[in-house]
C-alpha cells in the first residue's frame, strides 16, 4: 500500500551559486532565483494539504561566508518576508521560523514578527524557515533549559525523557519530518533537525535549487510513496506456509 502524503516535508535548499556560476552571473543571483523557488514550492505545498513545511534558508555554518553575501542574503531574506504577504494569506499559508533568530539583523526580526503575526489565523500549511538554524545549537540550547529547570529544582534528571527533549526545541508542536529533501545532488544533512529526522525519509535531487520545481516535488513524493517505513519493527507481512 503506498504511503500518503507525508504530513511534514523538510527541505534543504542547496545549489544556488552552482546554478549562477554555471550561468557566469554572481553568486547572489543565485540566491534571488532560489527565493521564486520557495514561492513556488510552498504554493504546491499548500495545494497538497502538506501539513509542515520547514525550509532550511540559512544555518549557523553559513554566518562564515563572506560578509557582502551574507549582506545580501539578509536583505534578500527581509524583502522577501514582506513580498510574500500576500502569497502566505492567499494561500492560507501560516509562516514561522526557528533558529537562534536573536543572531539576525533587527530589522529582519521586526519582519518576521509582522509576518508571523498577521499569518497566525491561518489554517493550512505552516511554512517555517530555519534562519541562523543548526541542529546541534538546537540541541545545546534545549539541554540548556533542561539544565536550569533541573538547577532551580523543577526537575529532576530522571524525568527527563525523549518527549521532555522533544518539548525543549525551538517549535515543540511540529510533527517529525517525514520526508527530507535535498537539493544539488549533496548527501548530508549539514546539521538540518538532527534531532527530529530519525526515521525521515531521504531524498536527493540533483536539481539545484533555482530550478527546482512541482514536478521534482512529485518525483521525490513519489519515491516516499514506496517506500516502506518500519521505525525498527516489523511491517506485518504474511510468514510463508510451512509444510505440515
Ligand atoms: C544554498 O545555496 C543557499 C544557502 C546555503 C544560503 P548555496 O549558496 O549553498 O549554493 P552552492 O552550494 O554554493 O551551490
Ligand atoms: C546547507 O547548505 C544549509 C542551507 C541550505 C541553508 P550548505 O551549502 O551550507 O551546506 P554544505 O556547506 O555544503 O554542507
Ligand atoms: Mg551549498
Amino acid at each position: 500500500m503506498a504511503l500518503p502524503t507525508p504530513r511534514h516535508i523538510a527541505i534543504i535548499m542547496d545549489g544556488n551559486g552552482r546554478w549562477a556560476e554555471a550561468r557566469g552571473l554572481r553568486r547572489v543571483k543565485g540566491h534571488e532565483a532560489g527565493s521564486e523557488t520557495v514561492r513556488v514550492i510552498a504554493e504546491e505545498c499548500s495545494r497538497l494539504g502538506v501539513e509542515q513545511l520547514t525550509l532550511y534558508a540559512f544555518s549557523e555554518e553559513n554566518w562564515r561566508r563572506p560578509r557582502l553575501e551574507i549582506e545580501f542574503l539578509m536583505r534578500l531574506l527581509k524583502r522577501f518576508i514582506v513580498n510574500e504577504r500576500d502569497t502566505l494569506m492567499r494561500n492560507n499559508l501560516r509562516f514561522s521560523a526557528i533558529g537562534r533568530l536573536h543572531r539576525l539583523p533587527e530589522g529582519v526580526r521586526r519582519e518576521l514578527t509582522r509576518t508571523m503575526e498577521l499569518t497566525s489565523r491561518n489554517t493550512g500549511t505552516n511554512l517555517c524557515l530555519a534562519l541562523s538554524y543548526g541542529g546541534r545549537a538546537e540541541l545545546v540550547d534545549a539541554m540548556r533549559e533542561l539544565a536550569a529547570k533541573v538547577q532551580a529544582g523543577k526537575l529532576k534528571p530522571e524525568q527527563i525523557d525523549e518527549a521532555m527533549v522533544s518539548a525543549h526545541l525551538y517549535q515543540p508542536e511540529m510533527p517529525e519530518p517525514d520526508l527530507v529533501i535535498r537539493t544539488a545532488g549533496e548527501m548530508r544533512l549539514s546539521n538540518f533537525l538532527l534531532w527530529q529526522v530519525s526515521y525521515a525519509e531521504l531524498f536527493v535531487s540533483d536539481a539545484l535549487w533555482p530550478e527546482f520545481r512541482a514536478e521534482h516535488l512529485h518525483e521525490a513524493l513519489a519515491s516516499y510513496a514506496r517506500r516502506e517505513r518500519r521505525f525498527g519493527g516489523l511491517v506485518d507481512r504474511l510468514e510463508p506456509k510451512t509444510a505440515g
